[in-house]
């Protein structure tokens, strides 16, 4: 049978799929069943930031795949433990948890903030239009009501306040407030971005409550927007820091990153996972790491960003019907007047992959060692599309 006939047969429908049926990748391409390549500039949902099938990495998998792939996590293995070494070197003083995705991760944060807050303080406060996963603590962050509606009642303990905007934030503070979980950007959410102002107010009102900072950067960590993690574009040190979709650029590995105050309360037995942080996973996240170094990906991120970024600002002016384009780095996004997903299949159509978010935004995010000519091919086919929206 098909692979399209198999999907509608046997596998549930949550996910809206479409276009061609891929069989290969290569960096920014894709190869669909006929032999047609197509540009992505959204590989793997943010999760390929080392393009498909990196040669490195998929060397790495195999010498590893070849030693040992698996141990519980009552056994020792160095490939854990350097992992976690260059996460905390490279962040800042911390102890690492690793499990499989970015909402798993969330759901550590969640436990150990509860923890933290001794059964007296419970509260967490997330931000309007954020998205942190789809298990039950995550979605009971997630402040999208199309994601949680049809779940409700989600988890007491939740408190929704207006991204980017201070007051709105200390109105929902009470005694019982222990957290505040929040994207630097907001990703699924449509690129918004949190204004330096507000984090700094937030940072120094939390400081003095004792409210534990977490930002969920499952999309814009590992390079993303030209610094290793989003946060060091701030004057702000996390509490807890949770990392995941690039972290292995494609094995499934997320970090819960925390700070020592709350590595201190943490006692064997309090939270697990079998997969969390296997051989396999992490050393090729470790090798992940090497290739941002090595590669100088951070600088590229910066370069081919401000680029992307330039020429897309210049799209503003053609099309009317483009509201706004923000981004930092490498993850960007063009908020429109219209709807985005119509944009987004027709860009499909003519070989390009990006994505559409939030309803009227297209967002791209490319691999981290995406080049000038990619850039350009792919901002020349978005073009074209966008044309045959223009109404005027
Ligand atoms: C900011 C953020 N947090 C959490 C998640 C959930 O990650 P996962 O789908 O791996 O559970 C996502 C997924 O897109 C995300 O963008």
């Amino acid at each position: 049978m098909k692979t399209k006939k198999l999907f509608k047969k046997y596998s549930l429908n949550t996910y809206a799929r479409c276009g061609p049926t891929f069989v290969k990748g290569k960096g920014s391409w894709l190869w669909d069943d006929k032999g047609n390549r197509y540009l992505d500039l959204f590989p793997g949902w943010g999760v390929s930031i080392l393009g498909h099938s990196h040669p490195k990495v998929a060397q790495v998998m195999g010498e590893q795949a070849k030693k040992l792939i698996h141990l519980p996590n009552n056994l020792y293995f160095k490939e854990q433990a350097l992992l976690a070494e260059e996460i905390a070197k490279k962040s800042f003083p911390s102890k690492v948890f690793f499990a499989n995705s970015g909402a798993e991760a969330v759901e550590g944060a969640i436990k150990f903030s509860r923890l933290f807050g001794k059964g007296k303080r419970y509260e967490i406060i997330s931000m309007k239009n954020s998205f942190h996963g789809r298990t039950f603590g995550a979605l009971s962050a997630t402040a999208q009501k199309k994601y949680n509606e049809p779940f409700k009642p989600i988890l007491p303990g939740f408190k929704v306040a207006e991204f980017n905007n201070f007051e709105s934030f200390k109105k929902k503070v009470t005694p019982k407030t222990v957290a505040v979980i929040l994207e630097l950007i907001q990703g699924e959410g449509g690129i918004n971005i949190a204004n330096k102002g507000y984090i700094r107010k937030l940072k120094e009102f939390c400081k003095k409550k004792n409210i534990l900072i977490i930002i969920d950067e499952v999309q814009t960590g590992m390079g993303r927007t030209a610094k290793l993690f989003c946060y060091q574009n701030y004057q702000l040190v996390p509490d807890l820091l949770i990392l995941s979709k690039g972290l292995g650029a494609g094995v499934p590995i997320s970090a819960l990153v925390v700070n020592k105050e709350i590595a201190d309360i943490i006692k064997p037995g309090m939270h697990a996972s079998t997969f969390g942080g296997s051989p396999f996973v992490t050393k090729v996240s470790r090798e992940v790491f090497k290739i941002i170094e090595k590669d100088k990906l951070l600088e590229n991120v910066q370069e081919e960003g401000s680029y992307l970024l330039k020429r897309l600002y210049t799209f503003k002016e053609k099309f009317s019907f483009i509201k706004e384009v923000r981004g930092i780095g490498l993850m960007i996004g063009l908020e429109l007047k219209i709807k985005s997903f119509p944009i987004f299949l027709e860009c499909l159509k003519n070989k390009l992959v990006i994505n559409s978010t939030h309803d009227n935004v297209l967002r791209i995010m490319p691999a981290l060692n995406v080049n000038r000519l990619q850039l350009d091919k792919g901002i020349k086919i978005l073009e074209g599309v966008l044309d045959k929206f223009k109404t005027e």
